[in-house]
């Protein structure tokens, strides 16, 4: 009978784009996945929420962009039916005590460099979830582990909520949208378009040893002054461990600094 449980009691199909706001092209085409998916019958919702979970330090909290009248601008012009902008205090309360956290996929590549953060999103999400009831859920590949966590969210705890991916929109130079961007200067910002570049490079490259592979996205990226590597990862897009050679869902994965921004980017390799 489980399945036979409707998603949710509402009459029309409801498609929700998770987002922190200071919503950019990115966002624009998960708002207009999400159109596609609902139809002209159904909503849209998109939130906008800085989720103070997921970030560490807190002063990457308080910096991050939250241009709310241009954001509330945006959705207006992209077709949405509902801006849901809760504040902190709606969505936490002091004494909160229950967490979702994802113990396997979390604990590589971001998990490594970020204690927490996948925690805070699981648990944002479900909280999102739960109060806004969405048929499904749009989210980019940009961020492609925060995508295989959330999926593997949702089928463990039996959500019945789609799950669409979308590929990562990009600046003319190749740069990943972010809203993290808007942090560079001008000069790190022209340096920054060496990490596409270093991904396609190591795919057009045809060379099937990860040793290989890391060797020559970290030597391009090397090549500009101002870049800091974090990692340069290859693993495969669903459980997300490290391989040794270039198999069928390979991907390579990287986040490297500019100045304190930084930034992080994907390619599959076949
Ligand atoms: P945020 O960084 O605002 O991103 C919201 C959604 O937009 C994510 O699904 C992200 O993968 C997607 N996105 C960002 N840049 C993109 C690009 N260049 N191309 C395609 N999609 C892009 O990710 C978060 O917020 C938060 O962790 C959230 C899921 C909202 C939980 O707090």
């Amino acid at each position: 009978m489980i399945n036979k449980v409707p998603a949710c009691d509402r009459a029309k199909r409801r498609v929700l784009v998770p987002t922190m706001g200071a919503l950019h092209k990115g966002h624009a085409e998960l708002i207009r996945i999400a159109r596609q998916n609902a139809g002209k019958d159904g909503e849209v919702v998109v939130s906008i929420f800085v989720n103070p979970l997921q970030f560490e330090p807190a002063s990457d909290y308080e910096r991050y962009p939250r241009p709310k009248s241009d954001d509330e601008e945006f959705c207006g012009k992209a077709g949405v039916d509902l801006l849901f902008r809760p504040s902190a205090a709606e969505m936490y309360a002091d004494d909160r005590s229950v967490f979702v956290k994802e113990v396997s996929l979390s604990n590589l590549l971001e998990g490594k460099s970020r204690p927490g953060h996948f925690r805070g999103v699981c648990t944002v999400v479900a909280k999102l979830f739960n109060i806004l009831r969405p048929n499904a859920a749009v989210f980019g590949e940009k961020d492609f582990q925060q995508l295989a966590i959330i999926r593997r969210m949702v089928r463990d705890l039996n959500w019945k909520v789609d799950i669409i991916a979308v590929p990562t929109v990009r600046e003319a130079d190749g740069l990943a949208c972010s809203s993290r961007n808007a942090y560079l200067n001008a000069e790190e910002r022209k340096q920054a378009a060496v990490l596409h570049k270093a991904l396609v490079a190591a795919k057009n490259s045809g060379k099937k040893s990860t040793n290989e592979i890391v060797d020559l996205v970290r030597g391009r990226i090397a090549e500009t002054p101002l870049a800091r590597i974090d990692y340069v990862e290859l693993v495969d897009a669903s459980a997300l461990q490290p391989t040794n050679t270039v198999i069928p869902n390979a991907v390579l994965a990287l986040a490297v600094y500019f100045g304190n921004t930084r930034l992080i980017d994907n390619i599959e390799l076949e």
